[in-house]
């Protein structure tokens, strides 16, 4: 068959019916949750001033670098980006609208679709949909802890239980320098020993070459120097305190010192959150986050500490069908509607909307003529109650109800006919 012309970009899907009994789950239990922990939810554009990321994500970044959807605009004016995230948009938020006059911490979530110039692979999609929290206004270790929790919570309820959280801290404008520079002179005495891409880093991004997946790569790492080595002595109690939070919940964690994430405006606390899955069903990182006290210096007020995280809905709807979770169904219809004639036809319609008012779930096929035909699609429906209204019913104002069962047949008058349906379906 020929290819057909107009198909989803590369790299994005439709999320069709049988993926929404998924992603409706996780709106479902998101909601639950956010609500539970004190969250308010916000929507934020889905384009943000590319400048924003530049400066918050990092110009040396993945995403920066080769990943953003940019516009220029007609009027000519700064460009825009596709969001690639939500945590810049939402410090960018927080700030235009004074949050910080509110009380403090200021907790938001969200839930949309996200967007980065990837190279499409499992789990890596260029139009993604991400839910997520940000807790602002907290510097205490107590908050970064919950936010882990909530996460590992939340996909603990979609029915994935065995994940592992992976944490590390970065430090902060105190201590990464040194660490840096520490990093910088190792990288230098091993520079023949590190991919293309780990050669380009350690002169732009040196920490991110710490998280290359490369193996040779991953085998010189081995001996780098560990940032928990220099880490200052608030962030060394921060990072205390918040293992033992999570200790204290017995949450399953693993301390990786090559964890350092791919955004710039993380300080302290990083974390992913995974599950143990094959390959074949995808990237098994389902959400990471951490904190990122510096964000809104860089944006250009005062420091506001905060932290949060977001979760891949994608990959976690892969694990969830390979997993054989649930997702949510609609509710099944409990009355069919058939008619028979013209003026049957309009009546019909009619008391649909009646039984939609009196929130009877019904359903028809006002589309086929044939009586047969519609009562076997209400038995392969599954439905026991199905109202019959012909041209003889119609002129009379009356409907018959027959139950599938025992086909027993009766006539009751339009106007009774809601109450009727209600004492059978009791
Ligand atoms: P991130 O690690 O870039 O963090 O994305 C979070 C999650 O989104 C990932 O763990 C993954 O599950 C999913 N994800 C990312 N990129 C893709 C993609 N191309 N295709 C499919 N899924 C993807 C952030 O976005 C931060 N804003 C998280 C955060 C919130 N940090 C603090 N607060």
């Amino acid at each position: 068959m020929a290819k057909l012309k107009y198909q989803t970009p590369t790299g994005m899907h439709d999320v069709l019916p049988q993926d929404q009994i998924y992603f409706q789950k996780i709106s479902k239990t998101i909601e639950k949750f956010f609500d539970f922990y004190g969250f308010e939810r916000i929507d934020t554009p889905i384009l943000e001033s590319a400048e924003l990321f530049n400066r918050s994500v990092g110009i040396n970044t993945d995403i920066v670098e080769k990943e953003m959807y940019i516009l220029k605009t007609r009027e000519g004016k700064d460009p825009l980006a596709l969001r690639p995230e939500g945590t810049a948009p939402i410090m960018r938020a927080y700030l235009e609208h004074g949050f910080n006059t509110y009380p403090q911490p200021v907790k938001l979530w969200y839930h949309g679709p996200f967007f980065r110039h990837e190279r499409p692979q499992a789990g890596r999609y260029r139009q993604f949909w991400q839910f997520g929290c940000e807790v602002l206004g907290d510097k205490e270790s107590i908050v970064d802890a919950q936010t882990i929790i909530i996460a590992y919570n939340i996909l603990n309820d979609l029915g994935i239980n065995n994940c592992l959280v992976r944490i590390n801290s970065i430090g902060d404008e105190n201590c990464r320098g040194e660490y840096r520079k520490a990093l910088i002179k190792f990288l230098k005495s091993k520079k023949n020993s590190f991919c293309r891409d780990c050669t380009r880093r350690a002169k732009t991004n040196p920490l991110r070459v710490l998280d290359c997946k490369n193996e040779k790569c991953r085998e010189v790492l081995n001996e780098a120097p560990q940032i928990v080595d220099y880490l200052c002595e608030d962030c060394k109690n921060h990072l205390k305190g918040v293992l033992e939070y999570l200790e204290e919940l017995k949450i399953p964690f693993t301390l990786d010192p090559f964890l350092v994430r791919g955004l710039d405006y993380y300080t302290r606390t990083v974390f992913e959150i995974e599950a143990p899955i094959n390959e074949e069903e995808g990237e098994g990182v389902l959400a990471g986050g951490g904190r990122y006290d510096i964000l809104s210096k860089v944006l250009g007020k005062a420091n506001i500490p905060a932290c949060g995280f977001a979760a891949g809905i994608e990959r976690i709807v892969t694990v969830m069908r390979a997993r054989k979770v649930e997702g949510v169904y609609s509710s099944p219809s409990k009355v069919f509607i058939s008619q028979i004639g013209p003026l049957a036809k309009k009546k019909g319609l009619a008391i649909f909307e009646e039984l939609r008012k009196a929130g009877i779930k019904a359903t028809e096929s006002f589309s086929r003529d044939s009586l047969k035909a519609q009562l076997s699609k209400a038995n392969k429906l599954n439905i026991h109650t199905v109202i019959i209204i012909g041209q003889k019913e119609a002129l009379k104002d009356m409907v018959i109800i027959r139950d599938m069962e025992t086909g027993k047949q009766s006539e009751v008058g339009i106007k009774d006919m809601v109450k009727e349906i209600k004492t059978r379906l009791r």
